[in-house]
């Protein structure tokens, strides 16, 4: 890794220090956002952005950066990488203060913003498919904000990889919420689902780009609640994320899901997403 860029500088990793005392080290009190970058072109910038805009929102922290301001940020990384797959991940977190729960009023946020290679899923994983667990869904009621206070996501994906598994997908009341990290569709008797936005998941910026691309070609996809039974009947199910982009799941439990390979409708909305960034590499889509 080149420079990262730090409270309005860009640094070398080791020079870039933070106080122990920030509130997102002491609280976890602070948001996120992963945006991918292909060819050098920022993947759906305006949606993360937005998404960042909604998140600052929910916390009570003023948005310290215009679009604008961002954009330059991630270019000058995006530069110093020397362009081609990136992800870039930010943070902002309510910034340096003497330690109490509530919200300190005259604290300056601090920005920490970093891009590194996209990692793909490797070939073997999108052609046969990955394993998932599932567990009861026990975080907040405001999954809805990209948080940076990980620790029951990381804790579930942890297990998820004890037992093998690439992904924990996570059950509330006996309805599907999401994976650890990343949104969940299923097939279901010819169906395209995936469960709706509120307060039990993350919008995710893939999941709209999925169904945004499947409205566009004709294939059927509803957001409706997906409960337990439907869920482990299911013929195909998939996570998406930015950096997993459209993932076959096809071992829930140690048990197939369907004929217990990647099913025809992924191969089609793999292959118009892949049709999507390279128009977008091309500079054709945003
Ligand atoms: N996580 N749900 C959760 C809990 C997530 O952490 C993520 C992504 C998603 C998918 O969102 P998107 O399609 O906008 O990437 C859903 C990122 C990649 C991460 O934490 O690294």
């Amino acid at each position: 890794m080149q420079c990262v860029y730090l409270n309005g500088k860009l640094l070398p990793p080791d020079q870039a220090l933070i106080s122990p005392f920030d509130r997102g080290f002491i609280f976890g009190d602070g948001v996120y956002e992963v945006i991918p970058v292909y060819g050098g072109r920022l993947f759906r910038l305006k949606q993360h952005l937005q998404r960042l805009e909604n998140s600052l929102n929910a916390i009570s922290l003023k948005n310290p950066m215009r679009a604008e301001a961002w954009e330059a940020v991630f270019i000058r990384l995006i530069k110093e990488n020397a362009g081609g797959d990136l992800s870039i991940y930010l943070q902002i977190t309510r910034g340096v203060a003497a330690r109490d729960h509530a919200f300190p009023t005259d604290t300056i946020p601090t920005v920490f913003v970093y891009a590194q290679k996209l990692k793909y899923p490797d070939q073997s994983q999108l052609a046969s498919g990955v394993a998932a667990i599932t567990l009861p869904d026990t975080r907040w009621m405001r999954c809805d904000i990209k948080a940076i206070c990980l620790l029951p996501n990381a804790m579930m994906r942890q297990r998820a990889a004890e037992e093998g598994a690439a992904e924990a997908i996570l059950i509330r009341d006996h309805f599907i919420t999401e994976g650890a990290a990343s949104n969940v569709f299923i097939v279901s008797r010819g169906r395209l689902i995936t469960p709706p936005k509120g307060q039990f998941i993350l919008p995710g910026v893939t999941r709209d780009l999925v169904l945004e691309l499947a409205s566009a070609s004709n294939v059927a996809c509803i957001e409706q609640a997906i409960n337990e039974t439907e869920f482990f009947s299911a013929d195909e199910i998939w996570m998406t994320s930015s950096t997993k982009e459209i993932l076959p799941i096809t071992r829930v439990d140690g048990k197939a899901v369907g004929a217990g390979k990647p099913g025809p409708l992924h191969a089609r909305m793999y292959a118009l997403y892949q049709e999507y960034k390279q128009a977008f590499r091309a500079g054709r889509a945003e």
